[in-house]
């Protein structure tokens, strides 16, 4: 277990500890709360535990499932309080609080259903205001809680105090955040499910509790968490009033920690190891700081910006400023698959082969033409070999009626066409049953998960038709980790690597592109990315090919790259890019409002072209050629 140990920062006014990976962190959490429950058990007291919901603590409770199976960690004295629970809610539907404890812990360990506290979300309204109280001298009654364990949302909030808490505040009914409304949305599928309102513990219940851990992973929570650790006290975040409290501890990866200054811009904090990216990432920083491009930065500049030592060690700004230009300079390239014919030392891809077989994987049947569609263009265009494989089917993405109105068109083709309609009626008749008692957030019938893959898949090929790319080179992988029929998918599998290694060795890419979402701990392409660096693993060995093919990643639907990461910056001109927005247009269950949007309003098209455009005037802020929009590439070394 690795922890980044950087050096103590004045910025930062709550403790935090910062870990390589998510799931090492949650590691180092439960055996602590492990360590309270044994250390407690000796005593023969009660360890009481304030627990957290929400993707936040899922790794912490798994850890500790395993502690109890595989170690014998006995949660007998172990009396819990958990936050917070939606209002109203039914403790069975599959959004509750009460639910996801149960699936998560609860069920698979031996605490006694008479310690386990949740706020009850089915009371009349009338009766809340005397449960939350209540609720609060359970607390008090049990000997108060001797740890809390809390994730943040977006909006600052603990437990669900949003912004406008009081520190003093107690258990009691409150108006969620349209924010944390939109991010519970992928949970109940619409935001027009999200009850508006829940019954949480109060600032001041959690600043009760004798210890706090505060968890953030991923990139995701890396703004919410600087203003929390780096800013000040203030209702507007009220996770910064933790800052009052004498023993909290803030444990986070080390993407939740990307925003903290040591860590974004650690010459502000102190000395710095310098190397080359964060050399790069300095100059980059001074650069926009000043508003002034790469080129045009003094001595004087570099001094204000507390980077004199880094002056001394470059020796001058001119020298210091050509090396970095002519660095991200060469990252531009229109030549994606390699210029055939020139000299490629300093260029992105080699020269040779002049045509490459490119192999794009897709984690789910869009993200090729969203992230990478102009170069997917430029690829078929300049005459590669281009094949793309989805990783995935997509198929919980895709609205009921959508669903609904394919099995109506394939049932009135077979009634006209007069083609086996008898099994076809049944089928539709299973469909349409299914969809009308369809509870809100179940997984689907097999039957309607095969109809909403057929649909993705469809469009994943008029997409592909559309870009040129032959008929024969599209593969669809339908990896079994996806097949769930849920948002939450199963980990990683031997199936999963194997399918992988199967297309690698069919095609013997000399280039592949893959969704690089190293920041995200979950998720699909986290997965989908781990697929693939271990089937490159399995093969690095055995496959001659292999040694000579380049692994480009490209950022998902979401973020774009870091420009001192960047090492290929593919330029769109203003025609191209419209031709990808007709690709993405082909995707047309995703249009208009997808089912998981994620947190971004926009649609997918204009979050792409959006970010295209602002990598192209990223470059030319710093001083290189101003594009219409830019698709950028870091390549991994495996
Ligand atoms: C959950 C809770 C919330 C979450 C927060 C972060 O019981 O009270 O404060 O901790 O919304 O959610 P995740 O962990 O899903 O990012």
């Amino acid at each position: 277990m690795e922890v980044l140990n950087y050096p103590e920062t004045t910025f930062e006014k709550l403790p935090v500890t910062i870990f390589e990976q998510a799931g090492e962190g949650a590691i180092r959490v439960a055996r602590d709360i492990a360590e309270l429950i044994r250390h407690k058990q000796h005593k023969g007291k009660q360890a009481v535990l304030g627990l957290a919901t929400g993707s936040s603590p899922i790794g912490v409770y798994q850890e500790l499932v395993r502690l109890h199976r595989e170690e014998g960690l006995s949660f007998r004295n172990v009396v819990t309080f958990n936050l917070d629970e939606y209002y109203p809610m039914q403790p069975d539907e599959l959004q509750s609080y009460v639910y996801f404890m149960h699936e998560q812990l609860f069920d698979h360990v031996d605490i006694l259903p008479e310690n386990v506290h949740i706020p009850d979300g089915t009371l009349p309204i009338e009766q809340v205001k005397a449960y939350c109280w209540d609720y609060e001298k359970q607390i008090e009654a049990s000997g108060g809680l001797d740890l809390q364990l809390l994730g943040i949302g977006r909006t600052g909030h603990i437990g669900f105090n949003e912004p406008g808490s009081s520190s003093s505040s107690a258990t009691r009914l409150v108006k969620l955040d349209p924010l944390t409304i939109t991010d519970a949305a992928k949970d109940f599928i619409k935001e027009e499910y999200v009850p508006l309102r829940a019954l949480t513990m109060g600032v001041g219940t959690i600043m009760k509790a004798r210890k706090i851990i505060l968890l953030a992973w991923g990139e995701g929570k890396a703004k919410i968490l600087k203003e929390t650790v780096e800013g000040s006290i203030s209702d507007e975040i009220p996770a910064s009033f933790l800052q009052q409290h004498p023993q909290v501890q803030v444990v986070v990866d080390q993407w939740a920690a990307s925003e903290l200054t040591r860590i974004k811009s650690p010459w502000l904090v102190g000395m710095c190891a310098w190397n080359d990216r964060l050399i790069r990432r300095a100059v980059v920083w001074l650069s926009l700081r000043t508003k002034k491009p790469i080129l045009k930065l003094t001595d004087e500049d570099y001094k204000d910006g507390s980077l004199s030592d880094l002056l001394v060690e470059a020796g001058n700004a001119y020298t210091l400023n050509l090396k970095i230009f002519n660095t991200i300079q060469r990252t531009i390239t229109g030549w994606p698959g390699g210029k055939p014919n020139s000299n490629d030392t300093q260029r992105p891809e080699r020269a040779v082969p002049a045509l490459k077989r490119s192999l794009i994987f897709s984690p789910h049947p869009d993200d090729d033409v969203i992230s990478m569609g102009g170069t997917l263009l430029r690829l078929v265009d300049q005459g590669h070999d281009v094949h793309v494989a989805y990783q995935t089917s997509g198929n919980i993405a895709v609205f009921d009626d959508d669903a609904r109105r394919f099995a109506d068109f394939a049932l009135d083709f077979a009634e006209k066409r007069n083609l086996g309609v008898g099994a076809m009626r049944q089928e539709h008749a299973e469909v349409v049953e299914f969809l009308k008692r369809k509870k809100l957030g179940e997984e689907d019938s097999p039957l309607v998960q095969e109809i909403k893959a057929l649909i993705r898949k469809g469009e994943a090929e008029a997409a592909c038709r559309f870009c040129g790319v032959k008929e024969a080179n599209v593969h669809f992988m339908n990896l079994p980790f996806y097949e769930t029929g849920q948002v939450k998918k199963k980990p990683l599998g031997e199936a999963d690597i194997e399918e992988t290694v199967a297309i690698l060795q069919e095609i013997k890419p000399q280039q592949i592109f893959a969704a690089g979402d190293l920041r995200d701990p979950h998720g699909t392409h986290r997965v989908c990315l781990d697929a693939i660096f271990a089937a490159l693993a399995r093969l690095k060995g055995q496959e001659e090919w292999v040694n000579d093919c380049y692994l480009w990643l490209y950022r998902g639907a979401w973020q774009e790259w870091d420009v001192e990461e960047i090492e290929m910056a593919v330029p769109i001109s203003p025609e191209e890019l419209m031709r990808k927005r007709k690709a993405i247009f082909k995707h047309q269950s995703q249009k208009d409002s997808a089912v998981f949007p994620g947190n971004d309003k926009r649609e997918f098209w204009q979050r792409s072209e959006d970010r295209n455009h602002a990598t192209a005037k990223l470059y030319d802020q710093l001083g290189l050629v101003e594009y219409e929009a830019i698709e950028a590439f870091v390549r991994w070394r495996f």
